[in-house]
């Protein structure tokens, strides 16, 4: 495996909001090399190479749905559109599911998945009748991560009047 993803893991796990357990560097060089994640690096040449940028999607129980995971920008290159540009790449591939989810509390993040052109909306158990938030999140495999999120004070009720595509965004 080329050394930047044990760095890239190294530094992945400084992050309180990201799940260390779901970011190995196994688990993160094999999504990207399977074409579900993307990447932006810097260094002259193969070996000298530094990741300082990541997004993942990954499948879920439910093959339609793929989960948004794992956005990381290095805190040097931050606030410069590397999160957007990686989320439109990401979209683009061709192995990314058409509907999508994240989890997520940080603050950035949401900003950057509720621009209109992702069009992500904060979902909650007021989703129904349009759906059943709970029955959802069984069948995507996500209801114990869900479970902890319901409830929660910063939970937002969303507008869903208009069509999202099927982007769903669980802010906690
Ligand atoms: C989240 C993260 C990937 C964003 O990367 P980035 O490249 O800086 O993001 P971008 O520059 O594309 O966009 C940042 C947006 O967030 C907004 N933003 C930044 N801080 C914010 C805050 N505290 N509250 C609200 N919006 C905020 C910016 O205004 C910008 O929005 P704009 O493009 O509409 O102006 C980066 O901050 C990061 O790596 N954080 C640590 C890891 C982490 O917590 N990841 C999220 C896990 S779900």
């Amino acid at each position: 495996m080329h050394p930047m993803w044990e760095k890239l893991e190294k530094a992945l796990t400084k992050e309180p909001n990201l799940d260390a357990a779901r970011a190995t560097a196994l688990m993160i060089s094999d999504l990207y090399h399977s074409g579900r994640a993307v990447i932006r690096y810097e260094g002259e040449g193969y070996y000298c190479r530094t990741i300082f940028a990541y997004l993942a999607c990954r499948t879920s129980a439910d093959r339609e749905w793929g989960e948004i995971s794992t956005a990381y920008v290095r805190k040097d290159k931050r606030g410069n559109g590397q999160l957007r540009h990686m989320l439109e790449e990401l979209i683009e591939k061709e192995k990314t599911p058409k509907q999508l989810f994240a989890i997520s509390k940080d603050p950035a993040f949401i900003a950057v998945a509720c621009r209109p052109e992702f069009g992500f909306r904060a979902v909650c158990a007021d989703f129904q009748p349009l759906f059943d938030l709970y029955e959802w999140s069984r069948r995507l495999g996500i209801d114990s991560r869900v479970e902890g999120i319901i409830g929660s004070r910063e939970f937002r009720i969303t507008d869903l009047t208009e069509d999202n595509q099927g982007r769903g965004l669980l802010i906690h």
